[in-house]
């Protein structure tokens, strides 16, 4: 299995199919169809899900629409492709989209634009992909502190490596305000929602391991003598804390903005 620490959170095969069968439904899935719901899509409509992942926008939105989807990650297209669903997957980068002028009349990005190297040349693209009066709507994760799940996993990880903790902000690295004034540039009635939530995990000793299972360091994990062990029972226990506590919360900003 080959992972990678990159900074745009690169999956393996392996933690792909964790991602789909094991985050999605818990961290991604209900998120998406949120964000689906407020884009109001029109019958019709052409519309991309930008850094699909393995497709849980696409799959949301695709009853309604016609559905182009883009990634980066070879792994993820791959197990998009065998969902079977009807959209078209396109390999590619954010920042260099591969399609004419104003294909789109609506973008959407859920938790994409955090991990983009030059998220200006993203916000960019995505506005000269649109139609003029066409719409994008992009969702972030608001901080840890808001998205309990991610504190209790990030301060497990640092149990036994303060850079495994580092890592894990990553998803966390860009406010809803900061992805907000991204879209100055070619947008206009920019405007940003905060949407929270009640996650329900279901067992967390499975959720903890598959979780540690699909992150893009696991090899480093792997490699270190009982730490997968340490740090996923760690996990647990925290998620079980929340629990006890009254329930794990999540909370994401969701940007929406009109092409000009
Ligand atoms: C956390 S996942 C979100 C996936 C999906 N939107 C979802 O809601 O499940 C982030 C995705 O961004 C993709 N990504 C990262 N950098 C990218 C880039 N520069 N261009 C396109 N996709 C990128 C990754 O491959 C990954 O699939």
């Amino acid at each position: 299995m080959s992972v990678s620490t990159s900074a745009a959170w690169q999956t393996s095969d392996d933690a792909t199919r964790i991602y789909a069968n094991v985050l999605v439904p818990v961290l991604f899935g209900p998120w998406a169809e949120d964000l689906v719901a407020r884009a109001q899509i029109a019958a019709g409509e052409r519309v991309l899900d930008l850094a699909c992942g393995t497709g849980a926008v696409a799959a949301a939105a695709a009853r309604a629409a016609t559905i182009t989807a883009l990634d980066r990650n070879p792994a993820m297209l791959e197990y998009a492709r065998s969902t079977g669903i009807d959209v078209d997957w396109q390999s590619g980068f954010a920042e260099d989209l591969p399609f004419p002028s104003g294909s789109f009349d609506l973008v959407l990005c859920q938790q994409g634009f955090q991990f983009f190297s030059d998220r200006t040349a993203a916000a960019t693209e995505v506005a000269r992909v649109l139609r003029p009066g066409g719409r994008a709507l992009a969702s972030v994760w608001r901080n840890p502190e808001e998205n309990l799940w991610a504190a209790a996993v990030i301060s497990a990880l640092e149990t036994v490596s303060s850079s495994w903790g580092e890592s894990m902000r990553k998803p966390f690295s860009l406010s809803g305000d900061q992805l907000a004034s991204l879209f100055d540039g070619g947008f206009k009635n920019v405007r940003q929602v905060r949407v929270r939530r009640n996650i329900t995990i279901g067992d967390t000793a499975v959720f903890a391991q598959r979780f540690i299972g699909a992150v893009p360091f696991l090899e480093e994990i792997a490699a270190q003598s009982g730490a997968m062990e340490a740090v996923t029972a760690e996990f647990t226990e925290r998620l079980n804390r929340l629990l006890s506590n009254g329930g794990i919360t999540s909370a994401v900003s969701v940007v929406i903005a009109d092409r000009a």
